[in-house]
């Protein structure tokens, strides 16, 4: 990739497979260089990154746990020493693995936080000493975070994202006379979700009565990114779920 100031380069965690793919997708559109962070998915980061590429934008494939603090460090003194600068973070690794609250198991505890909150912290920390002054991260979180209420089952994943909301208005406010934008934006019940009620149940819970797409995910973080007055916000992007 060329360092060069007139590109921005984005950095998409959990990029390679379904919303954090179609994320690079719509920010390769939009002209970043996006480097595309992995766990596993091997194949399908490759098959991304030459999709990109052969758009015509550039895309780097970077196989990162973000759940491990000094593998994130050396990504991002990798980014700085090729790419030189991340404009855009998206934080978009969320685990789920529900299971209830009564039974759960302290390893899906602490792969839940590790990846999702811990790992958002991490590729913060790596991130921000690399973001020019008006750069920019995005938290992926999920609907109806604010006002705290009793979730049995999932009770990782709720605490996951609640912390990163927490940690998306700390940073936003610490940031700020830098500039740099911290925001989030929640999904609700996507069209590939592993909870999806069946379609003649699914009003109940949405009130606009259809499952969120990727390209109103897509659509609500290209929103942030003009948004130059737009900070530490959290945007449930939900058709009404949780509301
Ligand atoms: N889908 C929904 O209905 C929905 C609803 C509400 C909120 N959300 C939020 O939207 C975001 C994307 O959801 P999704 O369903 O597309 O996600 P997903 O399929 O569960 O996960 C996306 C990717 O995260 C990567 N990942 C997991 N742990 C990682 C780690 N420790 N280090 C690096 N990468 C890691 C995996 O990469 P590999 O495949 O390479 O292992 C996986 O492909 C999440 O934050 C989720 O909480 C989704």
């Amino acid at each position: 990739m060329n360092p060069a100031a007139d590109r921005r380069v984005a950095v998409v965690t959990g990029g390679a497979r379904r919303l954090g793919r179609q994320l690079c997708l719509s920010l390769a559109a939009r002209g970043f260089d996006v480097i595309i962070v992995y766990r596993s998915s091997d194949h399908d980061a490759r098959t991304l990154e030459q999709e990109i590429t052969a758009s015509g934008a550039r895309a780097r494939a970077l196989k990162v746990d973000v759940a491990d603090k000094r593998a994130v460090a050396a990504a991002f003194a990798g980014i700085g020493a090729r790419e030189g600068c991340v404009d855009l973070l998206v934080n978009n690794v969320g685990n789920y693995n529900p299971q209830n609250v009564t039974a759960l198991d302290p390893d899906v505890w602490d792969d839940t936080l590790a990846s999702n909150l811990s790992g958002a912290y991490y590729c913060c920390y790596g991130a921000l000493p690399l973001m020019p002054d008006g750069g920019s991260i995005i938290n992926i979180g999920m609907a109806g975070l604010e006002g705290i209420r009793a979730n049995t089952r999932g009770a990782d994943y709720y605490v996951s994202k609640t912390g990163l909301l927490v940690l998306t208005r700390a940073l936003a406010a610490a940031y700020a006379p830098r500039q740099i934008r911290v925001n989030m934006v929640s999904p609700g019940q996507l069209e590939n979700s592993v909870d999806l009620p069946p379609p003649e149940e699914l009003s109940r819970w949405v009130p606009m009565g259809r499952s969120g797409t990727l390209g109103d995910i897509a659509q609500a973080v290209q929103y942030l990114l003009d948004a130059a007055y737009v900070t530490g916000q959290n945007i449930d992007v939900a058709g009404g779920y949780r509301l």
